[in-house]
C-alpha cells in the first residue's frame, strides 16, 4: 500500500488503536486518529509518532509525526462521520464499547465509508462473537457484504486486562484477587501488541486478508493459572476467586457498567467455564512470522517497564524473558 493512502483509526486512543497507530506511523503511513476528544499532537520532546504508552483515552500523547493527524469522531454524532472519512481509503474499526446495539451506528457509517471511497475495513471483533450473532455479528456481515477488502479480527481476551485499567487489573492492585465466573475454564490470552501487529498487516498488506481469524496467545490458561503467574512475577500473592454468573453481573454493574452489558460479560465468563475459549490458533505466527507473546513474558515486560523489582524466581526462569521480537513500545502498567 502506498504510504500516501490515509488510514482512519477509530478507537485510536484505546488499547489496540494506539498500538495500530504506532505501527502504521512507524512504517510511514498517513494516519487519522479518531477520538471524541481530539487534541493537537503534543511534542513531549522524547519521541516521534504516537506512543502506545500515552494516557489511555486521549490523543495528548501523540507526538507529531509526518502524516499523523487527529479528528473528532463520535459514534453517537453522525455529523462527525463524513469529515473523519474524508480522503480515507482504509479503516480500522472499533465498536462503541458497551453500546447495546453497535450495528445501529456502525452499519450507516459503513455505507457512508463505502460511498466516500473506502476500499478496506479491518474490524476488531471478538473470539466470543460469531457472524451469526446479533449486534456485532451483524457488523461482521455488513463489512463482508460491503467491502471488496476486509478482515474481521477475532481476538481472545487481552493480557492487558490484568495489567491495564480493566476491572481485573484494578482488583489485582487493590485486593490481590481476580474475580470471575469462569470457574476452571481456560482462555488463550493475547497481548494487544500481537493483535495490533496482525491488524497493521491486515490494513496494509497488498493482498487483502478477507478472513475472520481467531487470534489467540500461545497457551490456554485458567484465571487461577494467570494469578499464579502474577504471583511469581510480582512476588505478591494474587488469587483467583470464582463466583457465580449472577454475582459477576452484580459486581460489574457496581463498577458502573449498564446491567445488560454487565450481564453479557458475565455470560461470556460462563461460556469460558464451559470451555468455549479453551483453544489456540496459529494466526499471529502465520501473519507476522513470529510466535505470540506468552502471558508470563507480558507480565514481566510490563512490570519491568513500570520499574518493579523482579521477584527472585524471575531471573532464573527463562519464560520471564520478554520476547525479543516484541520491540514495539507497550503500555507501562501498575501492579
Ligand atoms: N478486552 C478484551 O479482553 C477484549 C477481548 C476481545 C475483544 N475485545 C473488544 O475490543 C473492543 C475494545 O477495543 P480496545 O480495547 O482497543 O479499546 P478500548 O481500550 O476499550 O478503548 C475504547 C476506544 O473506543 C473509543 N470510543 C468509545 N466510545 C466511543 C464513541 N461513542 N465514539 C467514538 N469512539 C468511542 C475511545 O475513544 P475516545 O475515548 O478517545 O473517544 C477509545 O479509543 C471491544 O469491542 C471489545 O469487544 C476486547
Amino acid at each position: 500500500m502506498s504510504t500516501a493512502t490515509r488510514v482512519l483509526v477509530t478507537g485510536g486512543t484505546g488499547t489496540t488503536g494506539r498500538r495500530v497507530t504506532a505501527r502504521l506511523v512507524a512504517a510511514g503511513h498517513a494516519v487519522r486518529v479518531a477520538s471524541r476528544h481530539p487534541g493537537p499532537a503534543v511534542d513531549d520532546g522524547t519521541a516521534a509518532g504516537p506512543d502506545p504508552a500515552a494516557a489511555h483515552g486521549t490523543t495528548a500523547g501523540l507526538a507529531p509525526a509526518a502524516g499523523l493527524e487527529t479528528a473528532r469522531f463520535d459514534w453517537n454524532d453522525p455529523a462527525t462521520h463524513a469529515p473523519a472519512l474524508d480522503g480515507v481509503r482504509r479503516v480500522y474499526l472499533v465498536a462503541p464499547v458497551g453500546a447495546p446495539d453497535p450495528a445501529a451506528p456502525m452499519l450507516p457509517f459503513l455505507d457512508r465509508a463505502r460511498g466516500a471511497g473506502v476500499e478496506r475495513v479491518v474490524l476488531l471483533g471478538s473470539s466470543a462473537i460469531a457472524e451469526t450473532d446479533e449486534g456485532l455479528g451483524e457488523v461482521y456481515r455488513g463489512i463482508r457484504e460491503r467491502f471488496p477488502q476486509w478482515a474481521v479480527l477475532r481476538p481472545s481476551w487481552f493480557m492487558q486486562n490484568f495489567t491495564g485499567d480493566h476491572v481485573h487489573a484494578q482488583s489485582i492492585r487493590e485486593r490481590g484477587e481476580i474475580v470471575t465466573a469462569t470457574g476452571d475454564g481456560r482462555v488463550a490470552f493475547i497481548d494487544a501488541d500481537d493483535i495490533a501487529e496482525v491488524a497493521a498487516r491486515a490494513l496494509t498488506d497488498e493482498r487483502p486478508h478477507n478472513a475472520a481469524p481467531l487470534i489467540t496467545g500461545p497457551e490456554a490458561l485458567s484465571y487461577a493459572d494467570a494469578a499464579a503467574t502474577l504471583t511469581r512475577v510480582t512476588g505478591r500473592t494474587v488469587r483467583h476467586r470464582a463466583v457465580s454468573r449472577e454475582a459477576m453481573r452484580d459486581r460489574l454493574t457496581a463498577t458502573g457498567l449498564p446491567e445488560p452489558f454487565a450481564d453479557l460479560l458475565a455470560g461470556m465468563d460462563e461460556a469460558i467455564a464451559g470451555g468455549a475459549e479453551d483453544r489456540t490458533s496459529d494466526v499471529v505466527e502465520r501473519v507476522t512470522g513470529r510466535a505470540p507473546r506468552t502471558f508470563a513474558a507480558h507480565v514481566a515486560a510490563h512490570l519491568a517497564r513500570a520499574g518493579h523489582a523482579a521477584h527472585p524466581t524471575q531471573a532464573a526462569d527463562p519464560t520471564y524473558t520478554a520476547h525479543p521480537t516484541h520491540a514495539a513500545p507497550t503500555t507501562p502498567e501498575r501492579l
